[in-house]
C-alpha cells in the first residue's frame, strides 16, 4: 500500500510542476516543498573492515561511505545505494540525473597518504531501466547478486576534494528507472540526487510580443532532434503573414528563430504582457498591432462642395487629435472618416438640414 500511495504522489507532482520547464521526478533529501526525506536501499558485500554507504543524518540527511586503509588481502568492497523505483512519463525522451557529492582524495588517507589497497578517486552510476513495477522493495534486483540488471551510465568523480555537481544524461528506456550507485573503493559523500527531464512550457511564448500560444511539449534527447511545433493564436488575437513554426530545444526553450508570423490583439484591446486586454475607456485599437490610443476626433471645417440624390463630395480638415503614433498606419483615420462621410450622406437625404451633428464609431 505504501507504494500505491508513493507512485500517486508522483505521479501528482509531475502535474503539478509541468508548467516549469524541468519537471522533477525525484529530489532528495528535500522535495520542493522542502519536505526532507532520503530512505534507500543498501547493498554492501561484507567483509573484514568494510562499512558500505551509511545514511547520515543531523543538519543534513546524506550518504556516505569511506572504507578505505584495507589490508590486500581483504576483498575488494561493493557497496551499493539503490533508489526507490521512480515513474517516468511515458513521453520523456532524455532523463537528466544531478548528483552533488565529494569525493576525498586517496593521497590523503590511510595508511601513508595512498587509502590503501582499493582506494579509487571515483564511484559509479548504474540504472535499471524496465515497464516492470515491483511493488516490494525487497524484491528489486540486487546488485550483488545480478550485476547485469544494472547499466552502468557514469563514473562520477570530475573533481576530488570539493563539493562538487554533475549531471548525467542518459535516454529513457521504460517506465520505471532504478538508480544504483556503486561504490567499490572511494570516501565519498553523496549530499543529494535530483532526476529531472524538460520540457518546452505550453501557453504563449513567453518574453515575446508575437503572441504565438504553443502546446506543452516534451524536450528532445539532443538538439539535433529538436522538435517542430506549430504554434497558434491564441485568446482574442488574430493570425497576421507567416508562418507560426518555432522548435523546441533539449534544455526546455522555444527556439523562435524560424518563427515568421505573429499574432495581434483583437479590435479593441492591447497586449498587456502577453495577453490581449481590452483598451481602457476612451480608447480604441483597430487591430492594428498597437497599443489602445485617443479616439479621432471629429474632422473640422467639413464643407459639402457638391451634393446631388446619389452622391456627397465632402472636404475637411485633418482632425485635432489624430490617433496617429509614430509607425501607425492611416487605416484607422481614413476607416473613420468613411463612416463620417456614410452617416452624413444618410442624414442629409434623409433631413436635408444644414446643421449636422455627427457620430464617431469605430469600424
Ligand atoms: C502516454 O500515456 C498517455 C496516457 O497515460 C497516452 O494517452 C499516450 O498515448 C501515451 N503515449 C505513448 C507514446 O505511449
Ligand atoms: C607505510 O610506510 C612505511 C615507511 O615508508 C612502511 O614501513 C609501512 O609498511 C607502510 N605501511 C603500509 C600500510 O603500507
Ligand atoms: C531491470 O530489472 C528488472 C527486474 O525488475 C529485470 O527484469 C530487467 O531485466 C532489468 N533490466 C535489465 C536491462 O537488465
Ligand atoms: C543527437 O541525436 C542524434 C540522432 O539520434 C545522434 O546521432 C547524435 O549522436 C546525438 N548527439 C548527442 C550529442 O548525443
Ligand atoms: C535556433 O535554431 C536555429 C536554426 O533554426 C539555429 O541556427 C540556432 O542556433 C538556434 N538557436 C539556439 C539558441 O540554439
Ligand atoms: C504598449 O503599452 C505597454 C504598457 O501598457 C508598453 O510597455 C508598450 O511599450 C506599449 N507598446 C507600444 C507599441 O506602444
Ligand atoms: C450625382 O453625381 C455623380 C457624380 O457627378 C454622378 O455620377 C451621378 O450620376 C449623379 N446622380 C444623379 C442622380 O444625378
Ligand atoms: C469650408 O468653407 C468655409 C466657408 O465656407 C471656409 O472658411 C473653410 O475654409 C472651408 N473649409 C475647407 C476645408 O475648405
Amino acid at each position: 500500500m505504501d507504494h500505491f500511495w508513493i507512485a500517486v504522489f508522483t505521479s501528482l507532482t509531475l502535474v503539478a510542476w509541468v508548467s516549469s520547464s524541468q519537471v522533477v521526478l525525484e529530489s532528495k533529501p528535500c522535495d520542493s516543498s522542502g519536505q526532507c526525506t532520503w530512505n534507500w536501499i543498501l547493498e554492501t558485500k561484507t567483509g573484514p573492515g568494510i562499512v558500505g554507504w551509511t545514511r547520515r543524518s543531523g543538519a543534513a540527511i546524506r550518504y556516505t561511505v569511506c572504507d578505505v586503509d584495507l589490508h590486500p588481502s581483504a576483498p575488494q568492497p561493493s557497496s551499493w545505494l539503490l533508489s526507490d523505483q521512480l515513474i517516468i512519463a511515458n513521453d520523456t525522451n532524455r532523463i537528466d540525473i544531478t548528483v552533488e557529492y565529494l569525493i576525498r582524495s586517496c593521497s590523503h588517507l590511510p595508511p601513508n597518504n595512498s587509502g590503501g589497497a582499493y582506494c579509487v578517486n571515483f564511484f559509479y552510476l548504474y540504472v535499471n531501466q524496465s515497464d516492470h513495477y515491483i511493488l516490494d522493495k525487497a524484491l528489486y534486483p540486487n546488485p550483488l547478486l545480478n550485476t547485469a540488471a544494472y547499466e552502468n551510465v557514469a563514473r562520477i568523480g570530475r573533481l576530488i576534494n570539493v563539493k562538487t555537481l554533475e549531471t548525467i544524461k542518459i535516454l529513457n528506456k521504460g517506465k520505471y528507472l532504478l538508480l544504483a550507485f556503486h561504490n567499490d573503493g572511494a570516501c565519498n559523500s553523496l549530499y543529494s540526487v535530483k532526476v529531472t527531464y524538460y520540457v518546452c512550457p505550453g501557453g504563449p511564448l513567453v518574453n515575446d510580443n508575437s503572441l504565438v500560444s504553443l502546446a506543452r511539449t516534451v524536450a528532445p534527447a539532443n538538439d539535433s532532434q529538436s522538435i517542430r511545433v506549430e504554434g497558434s493564436c491564441g485568446k482574442d488575437t488574430v493570425h497576421v503573414a507567416g508562418s507560426l513554426y518555432v522548435h523546441c530545444q533539449s534544455n526546455g526553450e522555444w527556439n523562435t528563430s524560424g518563427l515568421k508570423g505573429k499574432c495581434i490583439c483583437k479590435e479593441d484591446m492591447q497586449n498587456v504582457g502577453g495577453k490581449c486586454q481590452a483598451c481602457p475607456d476612451g480608447k480604441y485599437n483597430d487591430q492594428n498591432g498597437l497599443n489602445c490610443t485617443v479616439l479621432p476626433s471629429a474632422p473640422r471645417n467639413i464643407n459639402f462642395t457638391f451634393i446631388n440624390q446619389s452622391s456627397v463630395e465632402i472636404s475637411w480638415l485633418p482632425p485635432a487629435i489624430t490617433v496617429i503614433r509614430r509607425n501607425c498606419s492611416m487605416t484607422s483615420i481614413v476607416a473613420s472618416l468613411v463612416t463620417i462621410m456614410k452617416i452624413i450622406s444618410v442624414l442629409m437625404t434623409l433631413a436635408g438640414v444644414m446643421s449636422i451633428t455627427y457620430h464617431i464609431r469605430k469600424v
